[in-house]
C-alpha cells in the first residue's frame, strides 16, 4: 500500500509517523517533505508542477494522497486527482474556498446563521481607512486569502488600523492575499480549535484542542502558523461542546449540504469561547500543525483504516488515550519574519518520542535548522502540568544558535 502526503511540515511528518506506527509495511511518499519525512518516506521534491505530480501519483500506483498543506488546495490538487480517478482526502476547490477565501467563507457562515464576529470586507483602502473615522474598540483585519497563518492583525485604535492597512493593501506585505480585506469585530476571550473529519455526510470531531498563535508569550506580538498546542481543550466542556454542535457543526453542515460543497477531508473550526458563547472565527479545511503533532500521539484508532472508512463512506468512532498532550514547538529566532537557518542541532539522537521534524535537514550526519518553525516537541501526561512538565524537560537537551520557544505553552 503506497500512501502520498502532500506539505512540509511537521504536521506532515506527524500523519507519517502515526500512519506508520499503526502500519509498519506502509510505504510513505512526501510532496515536497522536509528533512524528517525523508526519514521515513520518499522525498518526491523534484516536481515543478502538479500535474507532473499527478502523473507520478497514477504511475507509481499511488493508493491514497492526503493533502496537508492548504496551499495545494487552492491550485486544484484534489480536483487534478479526482480527474485521474486517484484517491484524495481533502477537499475539492471550491469547498477549499472555506479556507482559502476568507469573504466566501464569513458569506457562508452569515448565509446558514453560523455563529461569527461581525465583520465588512474592503476592496478599496481609502474605504477600509473610513470604516475607522466613526469606530470604537479593537478589530481583526484578516487578508482574504492564505498567508500561512499570519495574516490577521489585531488593532486597538485608528493609527494601529492605517498603518495595518498599509502594510497589507498598500505595502502588499502578504502579496495578492491582502488585495481585499476582512475587518471583523475583535472579540475577547478564550480560543479553542475543533478539527473534524468530513465524510461528506456527518462532521465527525475530533478532540478540541488548543493553538498558541502568537510568537510571543501571554498572545503577544506576530501572528504564527502556532508556536505550541494542547489538548483536550480545558475549557471545553459538555455545554461548550453542546453550544459548539448546535451553533457551529450543525449549521455548517446544513450550508455544507445545501451548497453542495461534499468532500471527504478535514474541517478545522477555529473558534473563540466570549461569554460562554462559541464562535466561529474560521474554517480550515485540513489539519492543524501543531495541531496534528499533539493529537495524534493520543489517538488509538489505526489512522489508515480512519481514511478507508472514509472513503468506503463507513462509520467511525473515535477513540482516545485517556492523556493529555502538550506540544512546544521551536523556531529559528526572527520567524516569523526573517531569520537565519543552518545552524547546528544539537541532542537530536538521544530525543525521546513523541517529536516532529519541520525545519531541519540532515548534512551527512549533522542535522541543521532551514526553516522557521524547526522541531515539534510532545509531552504526555495524566494533566496538562504533567504534558507541558515533560515537553519542557526534553527541550533541555535541544540546542541550536537563536533557538526560541514560547515558555507558556500549556500555562492556558
Ligand atoms: N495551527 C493553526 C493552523 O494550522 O492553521
Amino acid at each position: 500500500m503506497k500512501v502520498l502526503i502532500i506539505g512540509n511540515g511537521g504536521r506532515e511528518q506527524a500523519i507519517g509517523k502515526k500512519l506508520l506506527e499503526d502500519n509498519p509495511f506502509l510505504k510513505l511518499y512526501f510532496y515536497p517533505g522536509n528533512g524528517g519525512t525523508k526519514i521515513i518516506g520518499k522525498n518526491i521534491d523534484h516536481f515543478h508542477s502538479l500535474r507532473k505530480l499527478v502523473c507520478f501519483a497514477k504511475k507509481e500506483n499511488i493508493n491514497i494522497t492526503i493533502v496537508g498543506s492548504e496551499m495545494f488546495l487552492m491550485e486544484k490538487i484534489v480536483d487534478m486527482f479526482h480527474y485521474q480517478k486517484l484517491q484524495i482526502f481533502g477537499p475539492h476547490y471550491q469547498a477549499s474556498r472555506l479556507e482559502g477565501d476568507r469573504s466566501f467563507s464569513k458569506n457562508f457562515m452569515k448565509k446558514y446563521g453560523i455563529r461569527t464576529p461581525d465583520y465588512h470586507t474592503f476592496r478599496c483602502y481609502q474605504r477600509a481607512e473610513n470604516f475607522f473615522k466613526n469606530q470604537k474598540g479593537s478589530f481583526a483585519i484578516k487578508t482574504n486569502g492564505l498567508a500561512y497563518g499570519k495574516g490577521v492583525i489585531l488593532v486597538h485604535n485608528q493609527e494601529e488600523a492605517k498603518n495595518a492597512l498599509k502594510k497589507i493593501m498598500i505595502q502588499k506585505k502578504f502579496g495578492k492575499s491582502g488585495e481585499t480585506v476582512i475587518i471583523e469585530e475583535f472579540l475577547t476571550g478564550i480560543e479553542a480549535t475543533v478539527i473534524s473529519i468530513f465524510n461528506g455526510k456527518k462532521i465527525i470531531p475530533l478532540l478540541s484542542s488548543k493553538d498558541y498563535k502568537k510568537i510571543g508569550e501571554n498572545e503577544t506580538g506576530l501572528n504564527t502558523g502556532g508556536m505550541g498546542c494542547i489538548a483536550p481543550h480545558p475549557s471545553f466542556n459538555d455545554s461548550i461542546w453542546k453550544d459548539f454542535k448546535k451553533n457551529i457543526l450543525t449549521p455548517t453542515l446544513e450550508g455544507l449540504r445545501s451548497e453542495k460543497l461534499n468532500f471527504l477531508g478535514f474541517l478545522y473550526f477555529g473558534l473563540m469561547i466570549h461569554h460562554g458563547k462559541v464562535y466561529l472565527l474560521e474554517y480550515n479545511t485540513r489539519m492543524g500543525d501543531p495541531e496534528a503533532q499533539t493529537l495524534f500521539p493520543l489517538m488509538n484508532n489505526n489512522l489508515l483504516e480512519v481514511f478507508n472508512s472514509v472513503f468506503l463512506k463507513k462509520e467511525i468512532h473515535f477513540v482516545w488515550k485517556k492523556l493529555h498532550s502538550c506540544c512546544i514547538v521551536l523556531s529559528s529566532h526572527g520567524y516569523p519574519l526573517e531569520y537565519e537557518h543552518g545552524k547546528v542541532i544539537y541532542g537530536i539522537d538521544s530525543l525521546k518520542e513523541p517529536f516532529y521534524i519541520s525545519g531541519m535537514k540532515k548534512i551527512k550526519e549533522t542535522w541543521i535548522t532551514s526553516g522557521g518553525r524547526v522541531l515539534n516537541i510532545v509531552g504526555l501526561g495524566n494533566s496538562i502540568k504533567e504534558a507541558r512538565n515533560l515537553a519542557y524537560d526534553k527541550i533541555k537537551n535541544i540546542k541550536f544558535e537563536n533557538m526560541y520557544f514560547r515558555k507558556d505553552i500549556g500555562k492556558i
